[in-house]
């Protein structure tokens, strides 16, 4: 079976592109790099022994990409191609929507017209907005995405769930993720942020390895176990693990489902900073800050259902997310250098 994924050399893309060939999938990644590197697929062809096939093209370029679905047959599409910087979002509106959606809509029409109807989709726990209640199921309903990128994920999900309810031939997997983090045990692929990290793991990373001074801590006043922001952390390889179950579940005609995807566990921010310490033995200085606009106090999955009905669970501990954090960046201090 073939499977496209856009996105591919993206970070979570890139650990599912892992998973799939592990798993004898072949596979198809179309990716514009404009937030990954092409270095990424010899590093895939190191850990797998294993080729994809790769094609430069933006979503937003419906002629090539029409062109793939001509020159290969593909069982299912996995999308993760999107802009997902939430401050950038916020300020360049029309960016993220145009990317987001029209690049979406495009991949859609051109499965449409070739008869390619299983579809799983990177969506976010942002489309719960404040969780009124903690673990968050997926009954939880959507509520107000504070930002033009979490608004993209909430609309895909409205648009993918009309098209389901419009033609049943469709089998449409949402997958809420939460909080991703780690990287691939070999630390060949992992997160490679683009200037100064807007999320904690890569903060804290290019802290420990002397790029960055200290961790800004943002708001110790929260409803919290220790004041500090509460979140769902998950190891991107289990993350990726996730994917190959849930497209079991497509080829079985799911119809269309939404499942969680995190541990079911909440860290805070001084958690996470001491298990980093405790696994890799360097003390992240950090200070206090105000909060950041935006920023919820406790976000955590209940991930019962994909455990149900997927046979997926979470196996990696907070303690291997920092460490195998760690050794990408160790290992790749400059990214992978281009
Ligand atoms: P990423 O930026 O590493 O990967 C996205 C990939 O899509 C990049 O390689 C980029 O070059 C590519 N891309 C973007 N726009 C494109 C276009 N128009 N045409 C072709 N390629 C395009 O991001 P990631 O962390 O791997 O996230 C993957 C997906 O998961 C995204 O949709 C993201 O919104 C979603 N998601 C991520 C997180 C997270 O915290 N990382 C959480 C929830 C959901
Ligand atoms: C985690 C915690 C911060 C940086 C974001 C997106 C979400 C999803 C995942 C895509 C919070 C605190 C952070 C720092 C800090 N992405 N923090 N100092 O905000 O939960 O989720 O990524 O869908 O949509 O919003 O993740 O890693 O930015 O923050 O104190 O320098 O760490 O306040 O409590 P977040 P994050």
């Amino acid at each position: 079976m073939r499977i496209l994924v856009t996105g591919g050399t993206g970070f979570i893309g890139s650990h599912t592109v892992v998973e799939l060939l592990e798993n004898g999938y072949d596979v198809s990644i179309v990716d514009n790099l404009c937030n990954s590197s092409a270095v990424v697929l010899d590093r895939i062809k190191q850990i797998t022994a294993k080729t994809a096939n790769f094609h430069k093209i933006d979503l937003l370029d419906k002629v090539a990409l029409d062109g793939i679905f001509e020159s290969e047959r593909f069982d299912c599409v996995i999308h993760f191609a999107g802009l997902k910087a939430v401050g950038e979002s916020v300020k360049e509106p029309w960016k993220y929507y145009n990317n987001n959606l029209v690049g979406t809509l495009n991949l859609i029409d051109s499965m449409s017209r070739h008869g390619v109807k299983n579809l799983i989709f990177s969506s976010s726990a942002t489309v719960y907005g404040s969780p009124k209640v903690v673990p968050i199921t997926e009954e939880h309903p959507k509520g107000n995405c504070t930002n033009p990128y979490g608004q993209t994920k909430s609309m895909i999900e409205q648009i993918l769930t009309d098209i389901h309810k419009a033609d049943g031939e469709w089998n449409i997997v949402l997958l809420r993720y939460f909080n991703p983090i780690g990287a691939h045990p070999s630390g060949l692929i992992g997160e490679e942020p683009n200037g100064t990290p807007n999320n904690l793991m890569p903060f804290i990373t290019q802290v420990a390895i002397g790029k960055l001074p200290e961790l800004g801590i943002f708001g110790s006043d929260y409803d919290t176990k220790d004041g500090t922001g509460v979140r769902d952390y998950i190891h991107v390889v289990d993350l990726a693990k996730a994917h190959v179950k849930a497209m079991k579940k497509i080829f079985d005609n799911a119809g269309l489902e939404i499942y969680n995807l995190g541990t079911g566990k909440g860290y805070s921010v001084l958690e996470v900073v001491h298990s980093f310490e405790e696994a890799t033995g360097i003390k992240i200085p950090y200070s206090f800050k105000p909060r950041r606009e935006g920023d919820i106090a406790a976000c955590y999955a209940s991930a019962d259902k994909a455990k149900k009905d997927l046979g997926w669970v979470a196996e990696y501990g907070i303690k291997e997310m920092c460490l195998h954090s760690w050794n990408f960046q160790k290992l790749n201090p400059n990214g992978y250098g281009e």
